[in-house]
């Protein structure tokens, strides 16, 4: 089973990329902010915790996100060579846990694929999106200013981290979709057969 992390800045594209990835290798796709969504909409206990963090564009608390990720990689279908992980983890704690949870099965995060987009691009594209689709934490400017600052504070540092375990792969998000799907193809494909 191969385990990526698909990393970068609100609207950078980890959710565009992981859904062809997908696709192309029969990988499942994990998104801590659709599973997050997902209990918002079902107005369950989880839902109702959550709600205002994720409105807000604040974190959510790592006990509860980090309970979502085990019930999702427990048990993969049949079919599934792997996961994409999108939007976890998002600071070092979160880094350290997914380490042990992985450790537990053998198993470690095989590369790390990280979308370089500057601030106005991402602007952007989550004010697209905004008339797109119906996202909460994409409504307001200062909402998603405060997303990309809990980047900055929160996820970045993460960059160091994996670094410095030589899994931290960097990749143009700022390109066409199909450029940037090409280069994270092209590190998918080598890294699956260095490490068979
Ligand atoms: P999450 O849902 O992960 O949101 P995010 O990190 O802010 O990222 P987005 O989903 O906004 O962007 P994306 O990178 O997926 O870009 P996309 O492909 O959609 O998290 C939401 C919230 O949940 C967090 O703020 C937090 O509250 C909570 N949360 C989640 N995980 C958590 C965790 N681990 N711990 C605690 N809390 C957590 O692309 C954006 C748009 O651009 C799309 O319209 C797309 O079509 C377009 N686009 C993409 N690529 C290109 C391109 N190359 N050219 C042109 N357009 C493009
Ligand atoms: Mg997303």
């Amino acid at each position: 089973m191969k385990y990526y992390i698909i990393f970068g800045p609100p609207g950078a594209g980890k959710g565009t990329h992981s859904e062809l990835l997908v696709k192309k290798f029969s990988f499942l796709h994990i998104s801590t902010g659709d599973l997050l969504r997902r209990e918002i909409a079902k107005e369950s206990e989880i839902g109702k915790k959550v709600k205002s963090l994720i409105d807000n564009g604040e974190l959510a608390d790592d006990e509860t996100v980090l309970r979502l990720i085990e019930n999702v990689i427990i048990c993969p279908a049949l079919e599934c060579r792997g996961f994409i992980l999108d939007g976890y983890p998002r600071n070092l704690k979160q880094a350290l846990e997914l380490d042990k949870l992985l450790a537990k099965r053998g198993s470690r995060i095989n590369g790390v694929i990280s979308l370089i987009v500057d601030e106005d691009t991402i602007v952007g594209r989550i004010r697209r999106r905004a008339l797109i689709e119906n996202r909460k934490d994409d409504l307001e400017t200062e909402t998603i200013l405060h997303r990309i600052k809990t980047y900055h504070t929160c996820t970045e540092p993460l960059i160091d981290y994996y670094k410095s375990k030589g899994c931290y792969y960097s990749v143009d998000g700022s390109t066409t979709i199909e450029e940037g799907f090409e280069s994270i193809c092209r590190i998918i494909e080598r890294l699956n057969s260095e490490q068979q």
